[in-house]
């Protein structure tokens, strides 16, 4: 495969300007800082395609849905991430000629992506039309500190020109919404003011009146001096804008800073919004672009100590990681308890920045090792805080008795996805986030958080499980009709595997956490005063635990992924033609249906989360069906299938799925990279190194490594923090080193073996 983006441990660059990769690359060069994010727009007029993209954290639209006639039960709305206003516009005019990149000749384009200092760089040549040559050296970070603010470097140096060029700096909140069911426009302005250096403009969304006001102020230099400026003001509906003219000397640099906020009324009270603008660019504004930047490479240098992931050996896997690791760091910060993680974080319209299974299911594990059991509890209080909503959900579907349905996507709790085969069917997903809290406490030994509303959430989604299965007299066992797996590529399919073993486990775990809270008279009984618990129902879990029926194939260890399965048309992913892949943007969804072909892992999935409940014979003959016929067009499934390859020892196979996991959008490998990036898959690419090469696994109870090196790496490092206690763990061809940063001494298992890991120390253990 071509790579489009040089390889290098640190950054992302882009050599020459490619129009038709301009799209994927504003995504692939998005900054965010959890508050907001960017997508790499350009800053000056550009004509050539794009996807102008500025989200602001917690703002969304609810789009009224397209749906045909069955409305019962049916979501209201679809909830949007929304374009907010474009703060970055910053257009050099020269000679009555706006610089376009589109229409200019362009050289010595450049664009680098700075993972371990947090900013976006761009440089390059222009001829305008009018013969004027500019050199653009262009930077800009969304600040990790002052969390509302941004700032762009944009700094222009005439090449064969002397004479004036004008900036026109300007903020644009007429932007539109790609993914706008009806194309509407969800902004309408509230306010506008605009002075000498600077400009703001209040924007309410449509529907919900979530305010943004956007500001921006402007410092200039020539020659590295400042310039005292009188700018032209203009102002037409939800725009300003500032244009500032320079007397330009060939050869020397005119640099325009543009400092900008968003600062939106999730934060701060509407009358406030404006005030509030002005005081954080007063802020930046008087800290200046460099001690911004000191900061900005500080705030970076903190996060990379704890979540860097160091591979020796292998550039194109190094950057991988990084990347991945960089753009989570981007999405989500564990800041603010009412934000969760959009599968496309802060990069694009796609999926809605909602919050989806993925959370749980991919990117707990890394929040909770990485930043520790707080951020991971935040991420389990989002959905207890919401759990009054899931038993809503649940009503309207037609169950009762506190039986709790969580949405499949969502902003708030409500179900706000329009495709019946996932908002109705897709119901696995309440059995992640029951494993979620199963995997938070063992990993971080709080067993209290069931009584903190762990166990309401387990009860509420036991309850819906029990109500959701019925008896086939046929079988003889319950079943679980009419549901969509993790494979999306099958609906309305009976009795997948997968949902069906997940639903069984959270009863039986639900019922063992019972037993383990009713040790806690006080809490026992407010807790059943609360939920009207009855012992019935746990007599009623326990009867379907033992009799549910799982799909198996006579005979063999295998786990059918449905009923019928088998009798599908059986083909390999190897039997496709390239130009047919990925199926999911060439064939027709009824041909989909139809075919073999997985999506992404489902029964494999459920071999991952409750990996030890299978002996390694059936993993291995599971994996070594489903893999070959597995298109991999979720980006959720490579790293499973990471996990499970290097578990059994097929080094070349988790090794392929590695790269395919962590350079999913850096190559694009499914030809979507343009829509946004894959932010919740990046979670599944840590864990792929982490739980996949380093043999993460907790056992009994404890921390247990078991770490494996592909071939084309000579060592590896990661952290994670287990206990409160920061583990440094470091392999290489000869065995592991775990070393203690902090906390105290730490028994752990390597290679099986117990070992203590005192506080400071490092053991070392030979495979
Ligand atoms: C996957 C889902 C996932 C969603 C958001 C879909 O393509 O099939 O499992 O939740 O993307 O990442």
């Amino acid at each position: 495969m071509k790579k489009h983006y040089e390889e290098n441990p640190w950054l992302i660059v882009e050599e020459g300007f490619h129009p038709d990769m301009q799209l994927s690359s504003e995504s692939i060069f998005s900054l965010g800082n959890g508050r907001m994010g960017q997508r790499a727009n350009f800053e000056e007029d550009f004509t050539g395609s794009t996807l102008q993209g500025n989200y602001v954290a917690g703002v969304y639209y609810p789009d009224k849905t397209r749906v045909g006639w069955w409305k019962n039960g049916y979501p209201e709305y679809f909830a949007k991430v929304l374009n907010a206003a474009n703060w970055i516009g910053l257009s050099p005019i020269v000679d009555g000629e706006a610089l376009d990149i589109n229409s200019a000749e362009v050289s010595d384009f450049r664009r680098v992506l700075n993972m371990k200092e947090g900013n976006l760089q761009r440089s390059f040549i222009a001829e305008l039309k009018n013969g004027i040559k500019l050199k653009v050296d262009a930077i800009r970070f969304l600040s990790m500190v002052d969390d509302e603010a941004a700032v762009v470097r944009y700094c222009v140096t005439p090449l064969n020109y002397s004479g004036p060029i004008s900036f026109k700096v300007y903020i644009d909140g007429d932007i539109i919404n790609q993914d706008s069911n009806y194309d509407e426009k969800f902004w309408a302005e509230v306010s506008k003011s605009i002075s000498n250096d600077e400009a703001y403009v209040t924007l309410a969304t449509k529907k919900l009146d979530f305010q943004v006001c956007t500001g921006q102020k402007i410092n200039v230099t020539q020659g590295g001096q400042k310039v005292s400026f009188s700018s032209d003001q203009k102002e037409k509906e939800k725009y300003v804008e500032n244009t500032i003219t320079v007397d330009a000397k060939e050869g020397e640099e005119v640099v325009v800073y543009k400092y900008a906020c968003n600062i939106s009324s999730e934060n701060h009270p509407k009358t406030e919004l404006n005030n509030r603008a002005k005081t954080v660019l007063a802020n930046v504004y008087a800290k200046g672009f460099d001690q911004m930047l000191a900061e900005q490479q500080s705030a970076w240098a903190k996060r990379w100590e704890m979540n860097d992931i160091v591979i020796e050996g292998d550039v194109a896997a190094q950057q991988a990681i990084r990347f991945n690791i960089f753009q989570l760091n981007q999405t989500y910060t564990g800041e603010d308890p009412r934000l969760n993680i959009g599968p496309k974080g802060f990069t694009g319209e796609k999926y809605g920045g909602s919050t989806y299974w993925d959370t749980e299911a991919y990117c707990l594990p890394f929040y909770m090792l990485t930043s520790g059991s707080k951020v991971a509890k935040q991420l389990l209080l989002y959905r207890y805080r919401q759990l009054d909503r899931a038993i809503e959900n649940a009503g309207k579907l037609g169950f009762k008795d506190g039986a709790a349905l969580y949405p499949m996507v969502t902003m708030n709790g409500e179900e706000c996805h329009n495709e019946w085969e996932i908002t109705f069917e897709e119901i696995h997903r309440n059995g992640a986030i029951a494993y979620a809290i199963h995997n938070y406490i063992r990993h971080t030994g709080d067993r209290d958080y069931l009584k903190e509303g762990g166990l309401e959430v387990l009860l509420g989604i036991s309850r819906f499980w029990s109500q959701r299965v019925n008896w086939s007299s046929a079988k003889n066992q319950y079943v679980m009709l009419g549901v969509t797996g993790p494979n999306e590529y099958e609906n309305n399919v009976n009795n997948n595997w997968y949902t069906n073993y997940i639903a069984k486990w959270t009863m039986s775990y639900a019922r063992e956490s019972i037993e383990y809270a009713k040790s806690d008279s006080a809490f026992w009984s407010d807790f059943v005063a609360k939920t009207s618990f009855q012992e019935s129902e746990v007599e009623k879990w326990s009867d379907i635990i033992e009799k549910i029926y799982e799909p198996k194939k006579e005979g063999t260890k295998l786990y059918m992924q449905q009923d019928g399965f088998l009798d599908k048309e059986d083909l390999t992913a190897a039997d496709l033609d390239v130009s047919e892949r990925p199926i999911n943007q060439h064939w027709s969804w009824d041909r989909i249906l139809r075919s073999i072909f997985i999506k992404q892992a489902d029964v494999l999935q459920g071999m991952y989360f409750f990996e030890e409940d299978f002996d390694e014979d059936t993993i291995r003959e599971n994996f070594l069906y489903y893999e070959p016929r597995t298109v991999h067009e979720s980006s959720l499934s490579p790293c499973v299938h990471v996990v499970l390859a290097a578990k059994l020892g097929m080094h070349a196979k988790a090794y392929e799925m590695y790269l395919r996991t962590a350079r999913l959008d850096l190559d694009d490998y499914n030809h979507e990279a343009d829509e946004g990036l894959h932010i919740t898959s990046m979670a599944g690419t840590w864990m792929a190194v982490v739980e996949g090469f380093g043999g993460k696994r907790i056992k009994n109870g404890v921390l247990s490594l078991d770490p494996m090196i592909p071939d084309q790496w000579t060592s590896y490092r990661f952290n994670i923090v287990y206990r409160e206690t920061v583990l440094s763990i470091s392999v290489n061809g000869d065995g592991v080193s775990v070393k203690n940063e902090s906390g105290d001494a730490c028994d752990i298992l390597v290679y099986g073996k117990s070992v203590s890991v005192p506080q400071g120390e490092t053991i070392s253990v030979t495979k």
